[in-house]
């Protein structure tokens, strides 16, 4: 049965902030943050701006490039680490925003490789017969969990989301594979410590010792994320009995512009096959990579029978890869 990619989505805030926008917040530089992480600016929600916001924006742009209506849609599957609420799941709530009446709605943890995790799954659901139409959506609200006193990790982060419809059809871009693996040996180089059952928001020492925001070694998870990154760009490529040269377009998350050259050089992928668009949106997690596939969409940067590799690292760890045929 085949898998495809009928529609393409993403949405993100009108507000930008530029690296000069944080050099009035705390003791940082354009020059540091541009030489360390390429990001130049990033988006940030307004008030009354949330997760699900630009999610069922996202959505329902990748549904009308597919042409699928909200209630024909099975499943609705999203990933993010920046929810509404702790519960309901932020995709009951888009599922109500679209009118989606017809899906299952679920969220999906697995931090910046949450949305290749989502395709997984919906790979499987599609190729089981459980479902026929899927949205998979990574949305995130991460100025809502960063310190903007802490230079360390403000200046990496951004908020937006991106959307896929996956069907069992004929049209469309096939999904040959998909491929997900998980450490949790270090799970606690990446994580928000406070607003869960270990921290509880309800516990004022939890907002006192400024637990709600995001913690990260950031040296540790750069290792990691390019050894892993390339683990599962391997696993892809081997399971396709494709070689790097194969790859029209490498996909990766967008975190740091270091990680994706160091991974796409070990891979030995040349620079004008790699997409990024980090310099503008900054490390989105989950919602990187399909806001990275869509821009590419639009773009015209992958042709019918073109290979994109996709490959996310994220917290837990969690790491992976899906293979396109466009
Ligand atoms: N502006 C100016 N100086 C800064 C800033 C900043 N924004 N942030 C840190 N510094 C300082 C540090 O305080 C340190 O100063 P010191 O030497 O006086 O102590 C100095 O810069 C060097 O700090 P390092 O942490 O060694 O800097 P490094 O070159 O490792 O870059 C970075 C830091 C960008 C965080 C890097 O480690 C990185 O990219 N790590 C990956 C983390 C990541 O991308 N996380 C995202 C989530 S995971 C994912 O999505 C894959």
């Amino acid at each position: 049965m085949n898998v495809r990619i009928t529609g393409t989505g993403s949405s993100l805030p009108g507000k930008i902030l530029t690296n000069a926008d944080l050099e009035q917040l705390v003791d940082t530089s354009d020059d540091w943050i541009t030489s360390r992480t390429g990001i130049k600016e990033r988006r940030i929600a307004a008030e009354g701006e949330y997760t699900s916001t630009f999610a069922a924006e996202a959505a329902r742009r990748a549904m009308a490039m597919a042409g699928v209506q909200p209630d024909e849609i099975d499943l609705i599957i999203l990933s993010t680490v920046t929810p509404d609420f702790p519960f309901p799941s932020t995709a009951c709530i888009v599922q109500d925003i679209l009118g989606a009446t017809n899906a299952t709605a679920f969220d999906l943890s697995a931090a910046c490789s949450g949305f290749i995790y989502g395709l997984s799954v919906a790979e499987k659901y599609l190729r089981s017969g459980a479902a026929r139409k899927i949205l998979v959506i990574g949305s995130e609200t991460l100025s809502r969990i960063v310190d903007w006193q802490d230079r360390n990790t403000c200046v990496l982060f951004g908020d937006g989301a991106g959307a896929v419809v996956l069907e069992a059809s004929d049209g469309g871009h096939s999904l040959l594979s998909t491929h997900t693996f998980s450490n949790g040996s270090f799970w606690n180089l990446l994580y928000q410590p406070g607003s869960g059952s270990r921290n509880p928001a309800s516990d004022p020492r939890t907002f006192d010792k400024k637990l709600l925001y995001i913690t990260m070694e950031g040296n540790d998870v750069f290792k990691h994320a390019v050894r892993s990154m390339e683990e599962a760009a391997v696993k892809a490529l081997e399971t396709n009995s494709l070689s790097p040269d194969d790859i029209s377009l490498l996909i990766p998350h967008q975190a740091n512009r270091r990680i994706i050259d160091a991974t796409a050089k070990r891979l030995g992928v040349s620079s004008d096959r790699m997409f990024t668009n980090l310099e503008l949106y900054g490390n989105t997690s989950s919602a990187s990579i399909p806001i990275a596939l869509d821009e590419a969409n639009l773009q015209g940067r992958l042709k019918a029978g073109d290979k994109a590799l996709l490959v996310a690292f994220g917290g837990g760890f969690t790491y992976g890869s899906a293979l396109i045929e466009w």
